[in-house]
């Protein structure tokens, strides 16, 4: 922080770096410019100057674009096109889903899905970490930066804070599969809306019924939502056994619990995590039979 007269001002990395984090990403005034009205203006301009400097007339209609106009004078490439999120979207994601026969199949069809605007902001599709054999797979809710940036989901701080949890039950990232319910970062790190989430769910329903893990543990309310149907909040949730049910009928229980972010904020409510996560560990044992 710098101060000038008692006054802290943030420094302006820190604040670049805050509107980075928070997706801003396009430096805007204070008051509105209509860029189109400005194209046109430059557009004429040029085609009125391309007309005096050419005697006979010829090339009259040819616009010449202006140096700075980044409409016209851009190079062409296919615009990335952000759908309006509806029920044709989820329909489609369900049918290309529903068409893997691999987790790789599946990454894929998904790498290749338009269907979801979230993918028009995000850099990656954030996929899996760990290992998808495992017995235990956690659903988190979805990328933030560091996911975006790395590819990987659980990154950042709260991926540190969910390997120091998993170690707590003697598990790594090599004895557990770890997803998120939405696979693309939302801009800003805003919350998914319940139509983003519907277009998503079909994948992660696959790659669950793919991976077939013995238990899964949700990490916030959205995966538990999404995964076991209960509208409860994550508070009343967390701690009791519920179930998902994949489109071939097997049943597998899910773990709602707190996600390791709202831990990081909440450091009291570590001991809830994990009373839930020595239930998980339970579970395995009486799963695998040992
Ligand atoms: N929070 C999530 O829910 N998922 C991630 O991958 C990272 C943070």
């Amino acid at each position: 922080m710098a101060s000038i007269s008692g006054y802290e001002r943030p420094d302006l990395r820190d604040l670049l770096a805050f509107y980075a984090e928070a997706g801003v990403d396009d430096a805007l005034a204070d008051d509105p410019i209509d860029r189109f009205a400005e194209n046109v203006r430059q557009q004429t301009a040029a085609a009125q100057q391309a007309a005096r400097a050419t005697p006979s007339g010829a090339g009259r209609s040819e616009a010449v674009p202006a140096r700075n106009d980044r409409f016209a004078a851009a190079p062409s490439r296919p615009m990335a096109s952000a759908s309006v999120p509806d029920e044709a979207q989820a329909a489609a994601a369900r049918e290309l889903a529903s068409k893997a026969t691999t987790l790789d199949e599946l990454r894929q069809i998904m790498e290749g899905f338009e269907g979801c605007n979230l993918k028009t902001t995000a850099k990656s599709l954030v996929f899996a970490d760990g290992n998808p054999q495992a017995e235990l797979m956690l659903v988190g809710e979805a990328p933030g930066r560091d996911e975006d940036l790395e590819g990987l989901p659980f990154a950042g701080r709260s991926g540190q804070m969910l390997d120091r949890i998993l170690a707590a039950i003697g598990l790594d990232r090599k004895s557990a599969y770890i997803a998120n319910a939405i696979p693309w970062r939302p801009p800003g790190n805003r919350a998914p809306t319940p139509h983003e989430a519907e277009i998503c769910r079909p994948f992660i329903e696959r790659q669950i019924a793919l991976a077939n893990p013995k238990v899964l543990v949700t990490l916030d309310g959205l995966p538990a939502k999404l995964l076991t149907g209960s509208p409860d909040v994550i508070v009343r949730l967390r701690g009791n056994w519920k179930t998902h049910t994949t489109a071939s009928g097997t049943v597998i229980p899910v773990m709602p619990t707190l996600h390791p972010d709202y831990l990081l904020r909440n450091p009291a409510h570590k001991k809830l995590a994990w009373r839930d996560f020595l239930e998980v560990k339970a579970k395995l044992r009486e799963l695998s039979g040992s």
